[in-house]
């Protein structure tokens, strides 16, 4: 296949070429070179990179989550830009996910458990004969749905020598797939997968204390980090915030908790945004504001977030403004699988053509 044009690492000085019409993160994936991302859509901004030189278009999504930086950031999406020259770009690697190969395999569901009212804990174990999917504690997989369409998952628990992943998947109004597997897939039935996706993972070459911040079934992600953690047997402190509606929302708060008793210097904080159904004893609020008001200063930390875009945008913008180094800031954000955005963002550029 023909190459068209090469990007260049800044930082690193790596290099590798482009296909024709390919996005960079998809020629980097195919060199084997991990660079940061998660929705792959265009929304939500962790594969947000510095073009040094060069130019690129964005023939798919539009970049929407370049929408308020400035020109003079010269920022790109690597998720969506399809450059129109060479480039020389500043991007974070993550070299630590380069190691494991993506592949696909044959799942079957092992036990599915109500955890909340409208999430379920899926547990997958390979079909006979498959291999056991290997990825680092945070990362996230595609289930492959039999029309080519693929829906996003984070992995809540580390790799084990028996294979079991564990999934928390929140029901979604009008969703397709996670209705699906909120009313019918049993225990006993096959799913294929790809993964492990993401770079969502924990970053050991940091002395600095860390807090964790988890919306909703954004607990999945993080509680696999901070367990990774708490394996490792790390001294650095660990602060670890949950958000949610209503307290039964909270659904593993127990086995967060009991992290306090395993760790080193960690402390745990349920944050409920209803105030109506807060029982006594857990904080009341948003939970990006509780970091907030116990931090002021982010100056001196890294930071993880998993969860619904609104809190993720609010992390994104408030934990800048607090002195965190936007490359100090981790996340995954919660969106709509690609197919849904494209379609989503479609319909607005249609109507705004109009
Ligand atoms: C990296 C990542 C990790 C994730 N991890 C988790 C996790 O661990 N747990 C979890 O619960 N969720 C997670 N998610 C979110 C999860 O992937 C979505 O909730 C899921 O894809 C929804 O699938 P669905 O088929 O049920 O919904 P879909 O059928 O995709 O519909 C989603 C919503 O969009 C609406 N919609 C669909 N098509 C259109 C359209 N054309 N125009 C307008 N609206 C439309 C639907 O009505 C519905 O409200 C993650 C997402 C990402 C990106
Ligand atoms: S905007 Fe590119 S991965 Fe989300």
């Amino acid at each position: 296949m023909r190459t068209v044009f090469t990007v260049t690492l800044q930082s690193s000085g790596r290099q590798f070429p482009l296909r024709p019409g390919e996005t960079v993160l998809e020629a980097a994936q195919r060199a084997g070179i991990a660079l940061p991302y998660s929705c792959r859509a265009g929304v939500c901004g962790s594969c947000k990179a510095t073009l040094l030189e060069g130019h690129c278009e964005y023939p798919r999504n539009p970049p929407v989550a370049l929408s308020g930086t400035p020109a003079s950031q010269h920022a790109i999406l690597l998720c969506q830009a399809v450059p129109t020259s060479d480039l020389r770009i500043e991007a974070r690697e993550v070299t630590s996910v380069e190691d494991i190969t993506r592949r696909q395999l044959d799942v079957v569901v092992s036990d599915k458990r109500l955890l909340a009212p409208d999430v379920v804990g899926v547990w997958l174990t390979p079909a006979p004969g498959q291999p056991r999917l290997q990825w680092l504690p945070g990362q996230y997989l595609d289930v492959l749905l039999d029309d080519g369409r693929r829906r996003p998952f984070s992995i809540a628990n580390h790799p084990g020598a028996d294979g079991v992943i564990e999934l928390h998947v929140r029901h979604v109004a009008g969703g397709g797939f996670t209705s699906w597997v909120a009313d019918t897939l049993k225990v006993g039935d096959a799913l294929r997968i790809e993964g492990p996706l993401g770079t969502f993972v924990p970053r050991e070459d940091s002395v600095r204390p860390m807090i964790f911040m988890a919306g909703g079934t954004g607990f999945a992600p993080v509680k696999a980090v901070v367990e990774h953690f708490i394996a490792l047997g790390t001294r650095r402190p660990m602060r670890v915030y949950w958000g949610a509606r209503r307290a039964e929302d909270l659904y593993q708060r127990g086995l967060a908790q009991g992290w306090m008793q395993r760790a080193h210097a960690l402390s745990f904080e349920g944050v409920i945004s209803d105030p109506e159904q807060a029982p006594a004893g857990l904080r009341v609020g948003l939970v990006h504001e509780a970091v907030l008001e116990d931090q002021p200063d982010l100056s001196g930390h890294d930071v993880y977030m998993s969860g619904p875009p609104a809190m993720i945008d609010a992390g994104r913008k408030l934990f800048v403004d607090a002195g965190l180094p936007e490359d100090r800031l981790y996340y995954d954000s919660f969106d709509y699988a690609p197919d849904v955005l494209a379609q989503i963002l479609a319909g607005r550029a249609g109507i705004a053509e109009r």
